[in-house]
């Protein structure tokens, strides 16, 4: 049998395409867009403008962005039929799960976004544009209330604010959750992302690959850490308790959620930009103690292990400084990251290749096979389900 390559677990530093949308310096602590940083795209741009950026690779003029704002407020709206599927949740859902299930519902009817092959900007446009709509009337329904009332003159970030909370945000909290909206839009190749591409690089449609994403963005490894990180938070309480969970848990060979990361060896930039927000948000409202918290368990973790913040380690307090439920903040990691995955997807069909990787097999080989009524009685292998 030929000797294949080495094993590269997790795909570890494997160059699996090329791709003009998202470089990530891991050991300078770099994220570029399109040639952008993500330090001058936090400061000067809107969601909306990087949105843009991503599918179409360049920045849009004033007139191009007043059409694509324009164009993503008329594509809120969801279907009827999605909505009365929305009603059917039980209302102790998971709302990835809400999001994954609405997703392919829509898929079901807008059917021209589903034929093999099919994937436009103007379907990216409507899976961006819709899933703040969806996470809020889903918030809504399963607290008794009626779905959000649409708002198009809201941008995209106040619009997913209004959609959640139900009530307007002052432009402080729509310029934190426009940010963090930046940061997460795009990463390269992390696993959500992959997960899209190989999806399309099948030539399967926008809508099965977003789904594909989702589901993988679920994960506590991924886009579930920032929700763990608050639950690390409510378990350590206050900051001078630190020290001893931390330490507790890495003695325990737990992970600390929030910390490390596959590429950056160094500070994560948009932990750094979401640091700052997180004491900005917290001081216009009065409340540190996330903030001081965050610092304390970042004190322990890098001097015993060495390790950096990632994105999920702040986020999660500015989207709790906001009013945003918990179960909620790894949706709202979907509805920045959908325009990067729908922008990788639009990528894959420019210049597209099946993605299939090799595995190297370690099971036996030339086993006889045996006919069943000479198996005799099993005496190992896994115990069939009760
Ligand atoms: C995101 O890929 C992306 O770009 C993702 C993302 C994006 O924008 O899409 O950046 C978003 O997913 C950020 C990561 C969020 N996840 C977490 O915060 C979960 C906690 N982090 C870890 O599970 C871990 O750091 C990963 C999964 C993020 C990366 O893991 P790797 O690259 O597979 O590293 P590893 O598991 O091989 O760990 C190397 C060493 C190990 O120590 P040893 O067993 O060799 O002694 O570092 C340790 C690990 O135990 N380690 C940690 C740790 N992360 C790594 N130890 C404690 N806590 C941690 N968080």
């Amino acid at each position: 049998m030929p000797e294949p390559a080495d094993v590269q677990r997790g795909l570890e530093d494997v160059v699996a395409l090329e791709s003009r949308i998202c470089y990530i310096d891991g050991k300078g602590g770099r994220l570029i867009y399109d040639g952008y940083d993500i330090r001058d795209l936090a400061a000067q741009s809107t969601f909306e403008e990087v949105a843009y950026l991503l599918w179409y690779g360049r920045l849009p003029t004033a007139s191009q962005l007043a059409e694509l704002t324009t164009r993503l407020a008329g594509l809120r709206v969801l279907p009827d039929t999605v909505l009365q599927i929305l009603r059917e949740m039980p209302k102790d859902a998971l709302p990835m799960d809400v999001l994954r299930t609405a997703v392919s519902a829509l898929a079901v009817f807008e059917p021209e976004e589903t034929k093999p092959g099919a994937a436009s900007i103007g379907g990216a446009q409507r899976l961006t544009a819709v899933l703040p709509t969806i996470l809020g009337t889903f918030h809504s329904l399963r607290n008794g209330k009626e779905p959000p009332a649409p708002r198009p003159e809201l941008s995209h970030a106040s619009w997913l604010l209004r959609a959640i909370r139900g009530t307007d945000p002052d432009p402080l909290e729509a310029r934190a959750l426009d940010v963090a909206l930046i940061l997460h839009a795009d990463h390269e190749l992390n696993a959500s992302t992959f997960a899209a591409r190989v999806t399309a690089s099948t030539l399967s449609d926008l809508y099965s690959a977003v789904t594909s994403a989702i589901g993988t963005l679920k994960g506590p490894l991924h886009g579930g850490a920032n929700e763990r990180v608050m639950e690390l938070l409510d378990e350590i309480g206050s900051p001078d308790r630190a020290e001893e969970v931390v330490r507790a848990k890495l003695a325990r060979h737990e992970r600390i959620m929030g910390f490390g990361h596959r590429v950056y060896k160094v500070e994560d930039p948009r932990a750094t930009i979401l640091r700052d927000w997180s004491k900005k948000v917290g001081e216009a409202k009065g409340s540190l103690r996330y903030f001081d918290l965050l610092r304390a368990v970042e004190g322990v973790v890098h001097r015993e292990k060495g390790l950096y913040p990632n994105v999920d380690l702040y986020s999660g307090s500015v989207y709790a400084l906001l009013g945003i439920p918990r179960d909620l903040f790894t949706p709202v990691f979907a509805v920045s990251r959908v325009a990067g995955w729908t922008a990788h997807v639009l990528e894959e069909y420019e210049d597209l290749r099946l993605i299939r990787p090799t595995a190297r097999y370690v099971g036996p080989v030339d086993l006889a096979y045996v006919p069943i009524a000479d198996r005799g009685v099993a005496i190992d292998g896994p115990k069939p389900p009760a």
